[in-house]
């Protein structure tokens, strides 16, 4: 699609080296000799311009905007996901980076059948998306089935045939085809599911997921029974009514009870294997269906592929994030007006994204669901950077509060200019019935999980606008906060810290590509650094301070670094999982989706630790966890000298 010249008087952009090498990997679209067409300023260009274009259709001035979008992207201080870098202006034009599509317990009669639902998400993965699903509504292994008198496969069996599917079918653009697959913790095939990926090498196109219920959490905590269910296949009923296990008993299909299991040894079960290598994540339903937005469309059963976001059927995400990294103030200090005005620009855009998606016409029922509820999510990266700046250490109490009140921030100004774009452009169409809906208005204003205690200078929230602004005008997305991995946005806009999560090390060696040839590079956190010639340290002993940082990751065991900065300086691994759960939880406290993070346990972590770790991220209203015990996997991505 044509993209009109970039303005000779726009600035360019300024990034690291290894970042422009990425994003000219990842994001600069190519010729059919495989040579880049567009400089990296005109891939920032033509993204901004064909995002602005869409604003044609509310009388919006295309090219003030296109400008505006321009400086957001290269000034670094907002990034869309990833497939829209590469989507923009594209004949494909797909720009989501997340799905989650619908499997009925169906061979080939309705649209959502598990083998229409393979095809659907084959062509969502080709255009560089993400796919979640949940397994829960297929009938058990083993069941009758009554048209070939055989035996069903079982959710399991069906999740290895889709895993096989998608290793073969690459993922668009440089993306490898990332899925998540979700089994009720109440369904009678649990135990293998929990189990099915034991050995690292079996289903790796899938991040997989127990999907835990309060009742279940709740006999875990009292040693009860539970009980293994499924609505009674040979029923009538079973093939009139659609829905969850829920929905199903309420429309008085019958259920039948397959075993009955001691609460705690599944519980326990699924704490070892998590354990032992990360897999399965727990997501927590009741949870996230208490801030359902539109619970009169549908109960949420799934999360894309690394969990931040939950998603109706036939429902993507396109995600954006605010590089905290490009809002620090003078002296320590938090840039709270310049984080207002990017929130509101970021708002808009991720709303046009809205309009720009192409989807894939192949599957119309993508933008049908899509536009329906408008969701956008609006994230951050660089929250570490930024508690260095600041000097708040990440995890402790403090920094707790420091992240509610950055995210709260956020939260408030993203829904102010989500009902100023209702006033413009109309409230998304299934407002009606929401929790938005104005004439009855069931949402209410999100509050920190403790009361705040200090003061980073942040300009006071008045929450009743937000409540007297959905009143008069509703608001444009039925969901607006979320916050993502930003795997490849993050080191594009040169973080050290990706989303929400601590700084992995303070020095590593990274491991490139270099044509086939194995090339090692040392990384050295420059804020770090730049700290310790602060405090005078003489540059050999920086230089040994490094090398020692550089073995073992952290600078806490290092006498010769001060004290004052081995408080801030922190790293993953000098936080303790409690605390890990407990950063999550204060964001979560604001973020209306949900939120991708690791809770790192060390090498000599138990499996009580890990029990302990989820009963108290269920306790403070977490979504989901995932866990990593350090060690407990073959392939890490980043690593320390001491771990290579
Ligand atoms: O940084 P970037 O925009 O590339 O993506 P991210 O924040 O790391 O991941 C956001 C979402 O993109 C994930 O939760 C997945 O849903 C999807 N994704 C994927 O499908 N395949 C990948 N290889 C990476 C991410």
């Amino acid at each position: 699609l044509p993209t009109p010249p970039l303005p000779g008087d726009l600035p360019s952009v300024h990034l690291t080296e290894n970042a422009r090498q990425v994003l000219i990997r990842r994001y600069v679209r190519r010729g059919e000799d495989g040579q880049p067409v567009e400089s990296v300023e005109e891939m920032f260009w033509r993204v901004a311009y064909h995002i602005a274009k869409v604003e044609e259709n509310w009388g919006g001035d295309v090219m003030q905007s296109a400008r505006e979008f321009y400086l957001l992207l290269t000034s670094k201080k907002f990034f869309p996901n990833s497939p829209t870098f590469t989507g923009a202006g594209t004949p494909l034009g797909q720009l989501a980076a997340c799905f989650v599509l619908p499997i009925s317990d169906d061979m080939g009669r309705e649209p959502d059948g598990i083998f229409q639902t393979l095809r659907d998400a084959a062509l969502i993965q080709q255009t560089g998306g993400g796919n979640g699903f949940s397994f829960s509504r297929l009938r058990p292994k083993g069941t009758l089935v009554k048209s070939s008198a055989g035996q069903a496969t079982g959710p399991v069996g069906f999740l290895r045939v889709y895993d096989h599917a998608f290793g073969e079918i690459a993922q668009g653009g440089t993306r490898r085809g990332a899925n998540m697959g979700v089994l009720r913790v109440d369904h009678p095939d649990i135990e293998d599911f929990i189990t099915c990926k034991t050995d690292e090498n079996a289903i790796t196109n899938f991040n997989i997921s127990v999907g835990i219920t309060d009742a279940f959490m709740r006999a875990v905590e009292n040693d009860e029974e539970w009980e293994l269910r499924f609505p009674d296949v040979r029923s009538p009923r079973y093939r009139e009514v659609k829905g969850t296990l829920e929905q199903l008993e309420a429309a008085g299909v019958p259920i039948v009870t397959y075993r009955r299991v001691r609460a705690r040894d599944l519980f326990n079960k699924i704490v070892k294997q998590a354990h032992h290598n990360g897999e399965p994540g727990v997501l927590f339903l009741d949870t996230a269906n208490r801030s359902n937005p539109v619970p009169h469309l549908y109960p949420l059963e799934a999360t894309n592929p690394c969990g931040e976001q939950w998603l109706g059927p036939y429902e993507n995400c396109c995600l954006g994030s605010i590089n905290l990294n490009e809002h620090c103030g003078p002296n320590g200090t938090v840039d709270w007006e310049t984080l207002r005005q990017s929130v509101i620009t970021a708002t808009r855009f991720l709303d046009d994204v809205v309009e720009a998606n192409a989807y894939v016409p192949a599957v119309p029922q993508l933008k049908e669901a899509a536009h329906r509820a408008r969701r956008i999510g609006l994230g951050i990266m660089g929250l570490a950077d930024l508690m260095y700046h600041v000097g708040v250490r990440y995890g402790s109490e403090e920094g707790q509060e420091f992240a509610a009140q950055v995210m709260e921030f956020i939260r408030f100004h993203a829904m102010k200019a989500s009902i100023e774009l209702a006033r413009q452009r109309g409230p998304f169409p299934a407002i009606k019935g929401s929790i938005y809906d104005p004439e009855n208005l069931t949402w209410t204003p999100p509050r920190p999980l403790m009361p705040y205690q200090r003061d980073w200078g942040r300009p006071p929230l008045d929450w009743d606008e937000v409540v007297e602004g959905i009143r008069l005008y509703g608001i444009r997305n039925a969901a607006q906060t979320t916050i993502a991995p930003t795997g490849t946005i993050a080191t594009v806009a040169g973080c050290e810290g990706y989303g929400c999560e601590p700084v992995f090390a303070l020095a590593y060696i990274r491991h490139v590509n270099d044509n086939g040839k194995d090339l090692q590079l040392t990384y050295a956190s420059p804020r770090f650094e730049e700290a310790l010639r602060e405090a005078g340290i003489p540059e050999e002993k920086r230089r040994e301070i490094f090398e020692r940082v550089l073995r073992e990751g952290t600078c806490q065991h290092i006498p010769d670094v001060p004290e004052h900065i081995r408080n801030v300086f922190v790293v993953a691994s000098d936080i303790t999982a409690e605390e890990h759960v407990r950063m999550q939880a204060t964001l979560q406290a604001f973020v209306d989706n949900s939120i991708s993070k690791t809770i790192n346990f060390p090498e000599h972590a138990t499996e009580e630790d890990v029990a302990t770790a989820y009963m108290l991220a269920w306790k403070l209203g977490c979504k989901g966890l995932t866990v990593y015990v350090t060690g407990s996997r073959e392939k890490v991505v980043l690593e320390t000298l001491a771990t290579a």
